[in-house]
């Protein structure tokens, strides 16, 4: 009976080595929540998707965001089934960051930085998703945007995406060496930095000719300052000090929204990653101020 009971073992080993197997391909396919936490500070996606107050739930939304157009509501992001995105795939997911448009094919308004976002790789897509899936539910509902007329009609943004929405992931160009393509894609595509620090029309596309050259103030939203070289002749090292404590050479600190960029991302950066982004921000076309 010795032969039997061999190939018992035989058979066990060989569905032990199956499902684990199983479980790797699994795990490659999927996301990685860890890498997918980093990348969640690199994009700052919690600051708009988390109410300002003490004791609000990350990611369970509520944050008001003052545009020329109205006050918009991060959402809730939560897997709640409900109230969050918890019956969304992650194709759903995927979609929405990179074509900006709903489950159901509405469109998403342009406050939802996807512009941005629809730059970055399907594999950070899907680490960002990873995490997401792993975070609290939270049953608090999402709040409806206060718009002026006629910006709060979905269907408008069709025409708005038509004029000023390119989508498709970053590709990396081949005369760059490696540390300005991933600086230009931490600035262009996950951290979104000219959402606030490149002009808008005044249809709210971001004029790409004055990439990073800063805002005016006016009609419900701050100044923003010009961080091409044509502004700003910062070393390195006061360009670290500042991403990492919001402290600027002449010993000025960052006010509330750039000090909360720099907490919730440039200090959380990778030594590589922030390198990288010093070392993009100082390659890009210097461009004058405007007056
Ligand atoms: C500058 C603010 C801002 C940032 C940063 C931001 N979002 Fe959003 N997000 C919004 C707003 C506003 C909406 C709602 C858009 C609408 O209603 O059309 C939204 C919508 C969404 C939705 C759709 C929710 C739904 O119920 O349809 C998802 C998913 C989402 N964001 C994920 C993310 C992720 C992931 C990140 C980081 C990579 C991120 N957001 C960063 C403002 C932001
Ligand atoms: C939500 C809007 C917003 C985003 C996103 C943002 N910034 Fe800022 N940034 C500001 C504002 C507002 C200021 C001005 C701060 C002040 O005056 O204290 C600023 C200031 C700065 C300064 C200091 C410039 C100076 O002359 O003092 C630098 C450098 C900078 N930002 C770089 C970045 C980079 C790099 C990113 C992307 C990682 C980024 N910012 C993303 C709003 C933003």
């Amino acid at each position: 009976m010795t032969l039997p009971r061999l190939s018992m073992l035989r058979i066990l080993s060989i569905i032990c080595a199956a499902m684990m197997l199983a479980t790797m391909n699994s795990a490659t396919a999927q996301g990685d929540a860890k890498r997918g936490q980093y990348l969640i500070k690199a994009a700052g996606c919690m600051a708009c998707h988390t109410a300002d107050a003490k004791d609000a739930v990350p990611f369970a939304g509520g944050r008001a965001l003052k545009t020329p157009f109205g006050t918009f509501y991060g959402p809730n992001i939560t897997p709640h089934a409900t109230a969050g995105i918890g019956r969304w795939t992650e194709a759903d997911f995927m979609h929405a960051l990179r074509q900006g448009q709903r489950p159901d094919g509405a469109h998403y308004f342009p406050a939802f930085p996807y512009p941005s976002f629809t730059k970055m790789t399907d594999a950070d897509m899907r680490d960002l998703w990873a995490f997401l899936r792993m975070v609290p539910p939270s049953p608090r509902p999402s709040q409806a945007h206060e718009l002026k007329f006629p910006f709060g009609w979905r269907p408008l943004l069709a025409i708005w995406k038509w004029l000023f929405f390119t989508p498709g992931a970053y590709a990396s160009d081949a005369k760059l060496s490696a540390e300005l393509n991933r600086g230009a894609y931490l600035v262009n595509a996950l951290s979104h930095c000219g959402e606030c620090h490149t002009p808008r029309n005044f249809l709210g596309g971001l004029q790409k000719d004055r990439l990073l050259a800063g805002t005016k103030a006016g009609n419900n939203i701050k100044s923003t300052p010009n961080i091409t070289p044509g502004g700003l002749d910062w070393s390195d090292a006061e360009f670290k000090e500042f991403f990492a404590t919001g402290m600027t050479p002449d010993f000025d600190s960052a006010n509330e929204t750039m000090a909360e960029v720099i907490r919730n991302t440039t200090s959380q950066l990778t030594a590589a990653d922030l390198a990288a982004m010093i070392a993009y921000l100082k390659s890009v076309p210097a461009i004058k101020s405007e007056k």
